[in-house]
């Protein structure tokens, strides 16, 4: 290995004030970390990458990461502590360089960890800094005492890179000394007598640490994936199944008993069906059918999950990505409307989508038909999706 990442996320997220840390927050559909661990797995210098998780979080990680190649490491109390956990974890396998992130900043670009990468050719250590442009202030009890001349100050960011040896042995020392008031890499590279570069920080590469962050990061990616995304399609896709003796029904995924079931050859969920082929439908792809033949055994009472993640995720490999999805139930029984929570937010996991964007609706056939009849259930749905 020659450059490996790692990424710290083993905060708690205290400032940004939500129960859920600020690194598994959703942000334009998709968790901030995801966003800052796509950086570095598509940058092509970047060989590896270890993320740093809290105890507890490791489910939460799975559904982050589970398609990335990298198994996490449990982080410690502090920033300091986590980098070392995370440094150490990597010893079986040393890399050359090591860039030290924090996953609270998604901001971070291809161009910047090509600076980093480059400062480290010259020197032990490169950080990203931003020249401070404002005027300082001491003032410890809300009183100036001072001003601070700003001359040659920096703030500091990341990715910090090192060489790997080098910064390992000086957090280990920096721990074993019983100091643990480093708050990043490079002050304890400083500490142990390692140079470290300044190369030019991005002011867009900020640290997500407030509740007004999020909101912006949320606005500014959300931005950024339409002008990226310009090209609108539209999906629609229809389902049916009729009924059979049976105890409940599987409808986008939820099981809701019922005196009998839908008779199919997978779980028979035909709204998540119907979804499936407006998916398929808005990039052209074949239906549902095409994709999970039912001749082949395989599916026999498969959860349709599986068929609508697939979908998602051929969007998702054409660089697009889902904009909103709707879908009507028809049924004279069993009765919706008390699921329908429980169905979207089950929805809006498996497309890793706002609830907002996930509708449900159901109605009867009002006696109409073989579904006034009760002989069966139906349901359409579209999709908005956007590509490149
Ligand atoms: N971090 C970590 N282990 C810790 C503390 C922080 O890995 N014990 C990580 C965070 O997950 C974050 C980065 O270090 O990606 C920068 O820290 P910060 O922005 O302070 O995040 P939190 O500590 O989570 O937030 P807060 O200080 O508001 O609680
Ligand atoms: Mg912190």
């Amino acid at each position: 290995m020659t450059n490996t990442a790692l990424i710290l996320a083993a905060g708690s997220g205290s400032r940004a004030g939500s129960a859920l840390a600020k690194q598994y927050q959703l942000i334009a559909g998709k968790p901030l970390l995801r966003h800052t661990l796509e950086a570095f797995c598509r940058h092509p210098k970047v060989d590896a990458v270890r993320v740093v998780i809290a105890a507890g979080d490791e489910a939460r990680f799975k559904a982050v990461a589970s398609d990335l190649d990298t198994t996490p490491v449990i982080g410690g109390a502090t920033r300091q502590e986590s980098g070392r956990l995370g440094l150490e974890s990597l010893a079986g396998t040393p890399p050359r360089h090591v860039l030290i992130h924090d996953a609270a900043r998604p901001f971070v670009s291809a161009s910047l960890i090509d600076k980093v990468l480059a400062g480290l050719e010259r020197h032990q250590g490169a950080i990203p800094a931003m020249p401070v442009t404002e005027t300082l202030k001491r003032a410890p009890a809300g009183l100036i005492a001072g001003t601070v001349d700003r001359e040659g100050l920096w703030s500091a960011q990341t990715p910090q890179g090192f060489r790997y040896g080098s910064i390992c042995e000086a957090h280990s020392r920096a721990a074993a000394a019983g100091l643990a008031h480093f708050t990043d890499d490079a002050a304890v590279a400083e500490w142990a007598g390692i140079a470290v570069a300044v190369v030019e920080g991005e002011p867009a590469n900020v640290k997500v640490t407030t509740s007004d962050d999020l909101r912006a990061a949320e606005q500014r990616l959300t931005r950024d994936r339409l002008q990226h995304c310009p090209d609108i399609r539209v999906g629609q896709g229809y389902d049916v199944h009729a009924y059979e003796p049976g105890d409940r029904v599987v409808l986008c995924g939820i099981a809701i008993p019922h005196h009998a079931r839908l008779a199919g050859h997978s779980d028979a969920d035909a709204p998540m069906h119907a979804l499936t082929d407006a998916l398929l439908g808005s990039i052209g792809e074949s239906d549902i059918g095409t994709h999970f033949p039912p001749s082949e055994m395989q599916w026999k009472n498969a959860a349709s999950a599986i068929f609508l993640r697939h979908a998602a995720g051929l969007i998702e490999k054409r660089g697009g990505f889902i904009a909103n999805t709707d879908i009507t139930i028809i049924c004279e029984a069993p009765r919706i409307a008390p699921h329908i929570p429980t169905m979207r937010a089950n929805l809006s996991e498996i497309l890793k989508l706002s609830p907002d964007r996930v509708g449900i609706k159901a109605t009867t056939n009002e006696a109409l038909g073989f579904i006034g009849r009760g002989e069966g259930l139906a349901a359409f749905a579209t999709a908005t999706v956007r590509l490149p």
